[in-house]
């Protein structure tokens, strides 16, 4: 088994990991590597199956309740001998037998999350404590895909893993942010105690194909107006920054980390840092111009500014972005237009 080196602070595990199953020292048995992904009928998940199942040696498996995610996300693995699909909620116990599990499931944009708080701080807390249940049973490694909303409004710019967040306890996005907080609590808990494989990745955002049409981020929400002919809407000031690093950068992240030897957590995002505006700038020059500009009321507990200090995934991952949001636009350009039945330039 792999040695684990936590990032930074000592989280090191009191207790050697869980031993994987039998089957795996078999002498005679040429495994796969069963990989479980939960929330992989979702936007980023969908495109972490994807690169996983072009490796001819992986098992994938994904447990999803779709509340977000969709089978079309899926489709063209449907069937397909190495792949398997689950309709489960992962606040339910769920017994499979993995060497690794990607744990995504969780509502990622401000609309969904919001929609049902209690559920979802109970994705996040139970959810994650029965996904940690099944590494422990069956000796699995486990990451996390955490969240930049763990820095809250941060205090410092950009955020590194070091800083504790300045996050609302109470607010709207709580159910989401403190939930997030609390899975990583619960990843680290069962790392000390019981020795657990970690891995903790804190995503900052993420745009490209597959994302929700209509869910209120603002990538998605500028492309799908763009689209459709209809003004941008900025939410007041407009000055507030962004980082937004394309999927396939961020799939790449997530496969280092869990391949690599660090615990976590580490940052994965872009640090190329816009403000709302420029965004929508760039949204209508490179695909509609003919579009106006206009300014919205904004949210509660919005963040001021958010960008990622990505040193450590560059040295322990070897992992920096490779797309720049100029050429990742026009790539979600595409889907967004098929989705939406808009084939052509307007
Ligand atoms: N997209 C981003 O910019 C971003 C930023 C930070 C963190 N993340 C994290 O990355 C992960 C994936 O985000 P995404 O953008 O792909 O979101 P998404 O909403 O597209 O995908 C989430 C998936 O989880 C599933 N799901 C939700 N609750 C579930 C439950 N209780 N049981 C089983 N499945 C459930 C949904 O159906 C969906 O398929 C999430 O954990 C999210 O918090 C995403």
């Amino acid at each position: 088994m792999a040695k684990q080196v936590s990032n930074g602070e000592n989280h090191s595990a009191a207790k050697p990991p869980p031993t994987p199953s039998p089957l795996r020292f078999s002498k005679f048995f040429q495994p796969n590597m069963r990989i479980l992904v939960t929330g992989g009928a979702g936007f980023i998940g969908s495109h972490l199956v994807d690169k996983l199942m072009e490796n001819e040696k992986n098992e994938v498996i994904v447990a999803d309740n779709f509340f977000t995610g969709s089978k079309e996300n899926l489709k063209k693995w449907i069937g397909h001998p190495r792949f398997e699909l689950i309709r489960h909620d992962v606040t339910e116990p769920l017994l499979v037998e993995v060497d690794q599990i990607y744990h995504l499931a969780c509502p990622a944009s401000p609309i969904f999350y919001k929609y049902n708080p209690v559920k979802t701080i109970k994705t996040n807390v139970i959810g994650t404590l029965n996904m940690l249940g099944l590494a422990k049973r069956v000796g699995a490694r486990i990451l996390l895909t955490s969240t930049s909303e763990v820095y809250g409004d941060p205090l410092v710019h950009p955020q590194n893993e070091s800083y504790w967040g300045n996050v609302n306890p109470i607010g709207v996005r709580s159910c989401y942010d403190e939930g997030k907080r609390v899975a990583e609590t619960l990843m680290f808990d069962y790392h000390r105690q019981h020795g657990i494989e970690i891995r903790v990745a804190r995503i900052f955002n993420t745009y490209g194909p597959r994302m929700n049409i209509d869910d209120g981020r603002v990538v998605s929400n500028f492309i799908a107006q763009a689209v459709r002919g209809e003004p941008l809407t900025v939410q007041s000031p407009g000055t507030q920054t962004r980082s937004f690093c394309y999927v396939s950068d961020m799939v790449d992240g997530l496969i280092r980390l869990m391949e690599g030897e660090n615990t976590g957590p580490i940052n994965i995002g872009n640090p190329g840092e816009f403000t709302m505006i420029e965004l929508a700038e760039t949204v209508k020059e490179l695909i509609n111009p003919d579009v106006e500009i206009t300014m919205v009321e904004n949210t509660p507990d919005d963040p001021r500014q958010r960008k990622p200090d990505i040193t450590k995934a560059n040295e322990l991952l070897g992992w920096e972005p490779k797309v720049k949001l100029r050429d990742g636009l026009p790539l979600m350009e595409d889907d967004f237009r098929q989705r939406l039945g808009k084939p052509g330039k307007n």
